[in-house]
């Protein structure tokens, strides 16, 4: 290996995604921040996204829901209004007007709701009628011929997206959501065409792609996935051909990229390493592969050397250090995330004032 070799940081090489070149591969994940009153984006994210854009850095928003039953958390964004739309605007332009590439996290959350946030307090839909622990509403599985309904709310999303100026979407397809509901054996008891086999859970998934892609293109869309985590069981071969299968099929949509959490992500917020690997399904992906959970500036730069993902994208220590990707450039100690104020609804405590290098650090 070369001096040169040595010094270059696998992060912050430059990477083409599709039709976006990206200048590193550090990536901002999806973070929900509570903070867009009555489900409406507001002026202070802003400033939120613009700090943490660089000039060909990727940015995914966070979760924002895709209709009025897609709702679970208070103050979360949504993007079926026209005001819903337009508020996103300012937002996106101020990511455009840094140089960040800025894709749109769709979602429905599925059970893991309850009446309060349901139109008509209504009871939550899922796959399932199966409740999902005391702090949600016992949900209504949904019709079969309801489902159509719900992929084409993403349809639409995707095309609000777009309008409103995202350069693209990503399908939240992880982390114990609608989406992941429908994919999970111990979750979908469905005995109609979208439950029972493997092919049959990830019908609908699968539909939602095939529906955003055929409505934006290939080029615009991504979905991320959460095979392992939400399993509080050892290794699962049965997992492991969910996330095997999932990478398979989207290829034949062609879509730009795949973002995994980490097996490790068992636990909330504590690493458990574990024998899975997503290797299998980096090799089956023919598009971008991009991976979460947990990731710091070394494992993070070992990902990508090693050639295990093409980007990483890093939730709370991005959430806590605008400046993410300077301070790995240049090795800089990291503010530490107030994990109290992840979800207040204040507009700058824990949201805007985390400090940038210049003033952090002395150089
Ligand atoms: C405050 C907070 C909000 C989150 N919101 C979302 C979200 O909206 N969508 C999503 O897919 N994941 C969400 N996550 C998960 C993160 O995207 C990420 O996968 C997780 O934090 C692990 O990565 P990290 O160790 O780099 O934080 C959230 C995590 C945190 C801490």
């Amino acid at each position: 290996m070369s001096s040169t070799d040595e010094k270059t940081i696998p992060l912050l090489t430059p990477y083409t995604m599709g039709k976006f070149y990206l200048s590193h591969r550090v990536v901002l994940a999806p973070l929900t921040r509570q903070r867009s009153f009555d489900n409406v984006p507001q002026p202070h994210a802003i400033l939120y996204y613009s700090q943490r854009t660089t000039k060909g850095g990727l940015l995914i928003a966070e979760a924002t829901g895709v209709s009025d039953t897609a709702q679970g958390y208070p103050h979360t964004p949504g993007i079926w209004t026209k005001e819903q739309v337009e508020a996103w605007k300012p937002i996106v332009d101020a990511v455009h007007a840094k140089g960040g590439v800025f894709f749109c996290q769709i979602w429905h959350v599925g059970r893991a709701s309850n009446y309060d946030f349901q139109p008509n307090g209504q009871a939550p839909v899922s796959c399932t009628d199966k409740s999902h622990g005391a702090k949600y509403s016992p949900p209504r599985r949904l019709k079969t011929e309801e489902i159509p309904d719900i992929v084409n709310d993403f349809r639409i999303a995707s095309r609000n997206a777009i309008e409103a100026g995202f350069d693209g979407v990503e399908i939240h397809g992880a982390n114990g959501y609608l989406l992941d509901q429908f994919m999970k054996e111990h979750v979908n008891d469905r005995t109609d065409k979208y439950g029972g086999t493997l092919e049959n859970r990830c019908r609908f998934p699968l539909e939602v792609v095939e529906a955003v892609v055929n409505e934006i293109g290939a080029d615009r869309v991504g979905i991320r996935l959460s095979p392992f985590p939400s399993y509080m069981e050892s290794a699962d071969l049965k997992l492991e051909a969910l996330g095997l299968y999932m990478a398979e099929s989207i290829n034949k949509y062609g879509i730009l990229y795949c973002h995994v959490v980490q097996p490790r992500m068992k636990l909330v917020g504590k690493k458990v390493e574990t024998p899975q690997s997503l290797l299998p399904m980096r090799k089956a992906f023919n598009g971008t592969f991009m991976v979460a959970g947990d990731y710091d500036r070394v494992d993070g730069n070992k990902s990508i050397a090693e050639n295990y993902a093409d980007l990483v994208a890093y939730g709370r220590w991005f959430l806590a250090n605008p400046d993410l990707p300077r301070r790995f450039e240049l090795d800089a100690p990291l503010n530490n995330y107030v994990r109290e104020t992840f979800y207040v609804p204040d507009p700058v405590r824990g949201y805007v004032d985390y400090p940038f290098l210049e003033s952090a650090f002395e150089l």
